[in-house]
Parts: structure tokens; C-alpha cells; sequence
């Protein structure tokens, strides 16, 4: 048994049974755990441990960054190991613009597609041209184009269960020689009237902000943010609108969709804690924990604000963060 207690944000201190650690293609043939006994482990910054146990855990650790130019822009292949961030400074110091909206998310650049990671007005999609990908079923590596990965808010075909058969190798994205700003996020406005606008001061911007309301896992463990931002219909907003006319929410595909943080701290939970699990005092989207709740008491405080929201405004809201038992993959309606 070894102990992952490192290698989630939250800090859940759990065992698993058998870590393996890959870092080269062929190195996928060696595995001698199931595929349906095993789960992939990036970062642990978008996964909750439920159990004291958990099912046996694949880390993917090549770490390889090529670049090849293309006119006015270039082309980054990252592998997927490497850290996020540090890819996001490390195309920022070659002079690539493209990636700076997404600084300082946690986790590394395999996960990313999973979710079509996205902050400050750029998803992953924006700059997705092509990912590379092991196939446990056929043992073999697969090219996905942008459409083939059905990249959605928070959501890709890797979500779903045919989607979960492949353990992402490499991304390969776009980036641009010459600087186009993206500053439409609330927080970034401003910076269009700076005279010296740069990717880097977008980056610093982005970094500032992120600092200023996310809690940072080494002190304060956290998966970010717990809930997804719901989507309702207009019908829904229109009712919502009418009985709470502060409720905060964007346009979105013909919808609505609203802010989470806003329904939670409204329910009165902001800065709530229960023992060691609670809701961060300045986005209450986070869920915290203070030093050693387990898996189990994050679990009931997510059920508790998921009631809470439900009881007031009528709103479902559906967990961003992966549950995970010591049996696998779980729904938190199931636990
Ligand atoms: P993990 O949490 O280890 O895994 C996440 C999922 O990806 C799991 O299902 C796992 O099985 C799967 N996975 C991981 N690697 C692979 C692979 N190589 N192949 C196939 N499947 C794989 N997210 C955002 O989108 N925007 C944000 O602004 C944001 N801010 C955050 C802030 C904080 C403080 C924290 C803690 C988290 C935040 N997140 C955010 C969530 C998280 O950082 C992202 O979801 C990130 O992409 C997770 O990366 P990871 O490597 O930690 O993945
Ligand atoms: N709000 C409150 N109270 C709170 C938190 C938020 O009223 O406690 C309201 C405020 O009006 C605020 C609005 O909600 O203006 C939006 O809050 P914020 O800008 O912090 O963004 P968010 O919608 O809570 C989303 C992503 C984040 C991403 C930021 C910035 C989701 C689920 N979360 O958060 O992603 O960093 O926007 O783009 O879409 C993550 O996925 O883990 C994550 C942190």
C-alpha cells in the first residue's frame, strides 16, 4: 500500500493498493493491473478520494515540449506529464502568445482535455489542434482531431464511458507569434486601455486575480471548483430572475447559465465548515479542507450544499470534480 496523500490538492489521506508510473510508450504493455481496476492520476487537482482506499492508480510522467513554427503562429506539443502552468510560462518565454488566460491552473497538461479546461474567457478548445492517445482495448495510440474530442463547457467525449478507454499521451495546440489579446472576463476589462498590453501582463493579471480568490492547495487543500456552473432554459432563468432579480448569471448557447458560487454563498454557506471540510470564505464554489477531513465528510458537505441550492432556488447542481471510491469512478447521488 502507498500512501497518495501528495498526490491529490485535497490532501484525502488514502492508500493504493499498486502505483504505476509510465513514461514511455511501451511502457503501457507492462501494466499488470486491469484497465477496470485502474485509474489515471494526474495532478489529483479535479478528483476526490471518497474511501480510505483507492483503486490502483496509473501516473503518467513524460514530459517532452517540441515546437514547430508555422507562419505567424507555432505549433507546442506538450506531453502529458508536464505541469500546466509551467507550460503555460514556458510558451510565455519563448515569445508564444495564446495560453495566458489559463495560467496557474493546477494539474498537468493530460488532464486538460478531459475537461477543456477553461478560465478568464479561453477554454482549452480555443487553441486544440490535435491529441494523441493509448487505447487500453486495441494496445494501440490514436490521433483525435478538435470534432472527434466533442469538447463542451467542462466536458469532452473523454468524459464519457468510451472516452474513459484512453490515456491521453500528448496535446498539441496552437499558439500566435503575435499577440491577440482575449480581456472580455470581468477582471480583464480594464486591461484594454493599457498602453503596454501584453500576453505577459495578462498573465500576471490572470495569476493576481486567481491568487486573490482561489485557495492555494499547498496551504489549504481544495479541487477547485466543486460544482459546475449550471445551464438553465430561459423558462428557468425568467422564474429565477423574477423571485431573486440579483441572481448572477451569462448568455450561454441560447441558455442561461448561472453562478454556483453565487447560489452557494446566497444559501447562506459561505465560509460554513463542518470538522475539517468546508466552503472557502472567498468562493464559496471551492470546497476546502482545513487540515484532515476525509473523503467521506467532503462528500457530506457537498451533498449539504447540493440540498441547500436545490431547497432554495430549485437548482441541481452537478459535482466538476471526480469522485472517485475504492472501486472506481462514483456519482455522488450514488454515495
Ligand atoms: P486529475 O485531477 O489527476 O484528473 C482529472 C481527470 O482526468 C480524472 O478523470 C483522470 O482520470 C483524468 N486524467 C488525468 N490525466 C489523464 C490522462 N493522461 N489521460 C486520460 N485521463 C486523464 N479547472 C479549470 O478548468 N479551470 C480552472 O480555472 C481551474 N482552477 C482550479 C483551481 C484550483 C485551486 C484547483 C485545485 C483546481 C482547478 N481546476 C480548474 C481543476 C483542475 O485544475 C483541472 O481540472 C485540471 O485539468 C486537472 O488536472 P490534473 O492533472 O490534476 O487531473
Ligand atoms: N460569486 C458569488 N459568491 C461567491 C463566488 C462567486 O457571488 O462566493 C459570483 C460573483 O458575482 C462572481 C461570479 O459569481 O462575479 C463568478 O465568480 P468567478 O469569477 O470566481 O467564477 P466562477 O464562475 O465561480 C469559473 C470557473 C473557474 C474559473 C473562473 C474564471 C466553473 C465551475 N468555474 O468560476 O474554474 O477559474 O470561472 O474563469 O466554471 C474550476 O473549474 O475548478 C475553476 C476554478
Amino acid at each position: 500500500m502507498e500512501s497518495i496523500k501528495q498526490l491529490n490538492t485535497f490532501g484525502i489521506d488514502c492508500q493504493a493498493e499498486h502505483l504505476h508510473e509510465i513514461a514511455h510508450q511501451d511502457d503501457f504493455r507492462k501494466l499488470t493491473s486491469n484497465r477496470d481496476r485502474l485509474f489515471i492520476l494526474g495532478g489529483g487537482s479535479n478528483v476526490l478520494f471518497v474511501d480510505e482506499v483507492t483503486p490502483d492508480i496509473l501516473l503518467v510522467n513524460n514530459k517532452g515540449i517540441s515546437y514547430v513554427e508555422q507562419g505567424d503562429h507555432v505549433l507546442v506539443t506538450a506531453q502529458a506529464g508536464i505541469i500546466w502552468h509551467e507550460l503555460v510560462v514556458n510558451t510565455l518565454e519563448q515569445g508564444f502568445s495564446g495560453l495566458e488566460n489559463l495560467a496557474l491552473i493546477p494539474g498537468k497538461v493530460g488532464a486538460a482535455p478531459i475537461q477543456n479546461i477553461g478560465a478568464y474567457g479561453v477554454e482549452l478548445r480555443d487553441r486544440f489542434v490535435s491529441l494523441t492517445a493509448y487505447h487500453f482495448e486495441s494496445k494501440s495510440f490514436v490521433e483525435f482531431k478538435p470534432s472527434e474530442c466533442q469538447f463542451g463547457y467542462r466536458d469532452s467525449f473523454f468524459k464519457t464511458d468510451e472516452g474513459r478507454e484512453y490515456c491521453i499521451w500528448d496535446v498539441t495546440l496552437k499558439l500566435d507569434k503575435i499577440f491577440r489579446p482575449t480581456l472580455s472576463y470581468s477582471g480583464l476589462t480594464d486591461l484594454a486601455n493599457h498602453k503596454n498590453i501584453s500576453a505577459n501582463l495578462v498573465f500576471e493579471t490572470v495569476c493576481h486575480l486567481r491568487r486573490s480568490k482561489l485557495p492555494d492547495p499547498a496551504v489549504t487543500g481544495n479541487a477547485g471548483s466543486f460544482f459546475k456552473n449550471p445551464v438553465v432554459n430561459i423558462a428557468q432563468y425568467d422564474r429565477l430572475k423574477h423571485e431573486f432579480p440579483r441572481v448572477v448569471a451569462y448568455p450561454f448557447e441560447n441558455n442561461w447559465k448561472l453562478a454556483a458560487g453565487w447560489l452557494i454563498e446566497q444559501a447562506g454557506l459561505k465560509g460554513y465548515r463542518q470538522g475539517d471540510a468546508g466552503i472557502h470564505d472567498k468562493q464559496a464554489l471551492v470546497l476546502v479542507n482545513h487540515a484532515n477531513a476525509s473523503g467521506r465528510q467532503l462528500v457530506e458537505m457537498a451533498k449539504y450544499a447540493q440540498a441547500s441550492v436545490l431547497e432554495k432556488f430549485a437548482v441541481k447542481l452537478e459535482p466538476e470534480v471526480n469522485l472517485i471510491s475504492a472501486k472506481g469512478r462514483v456519482n455522488l447521488d450514488d454515495i
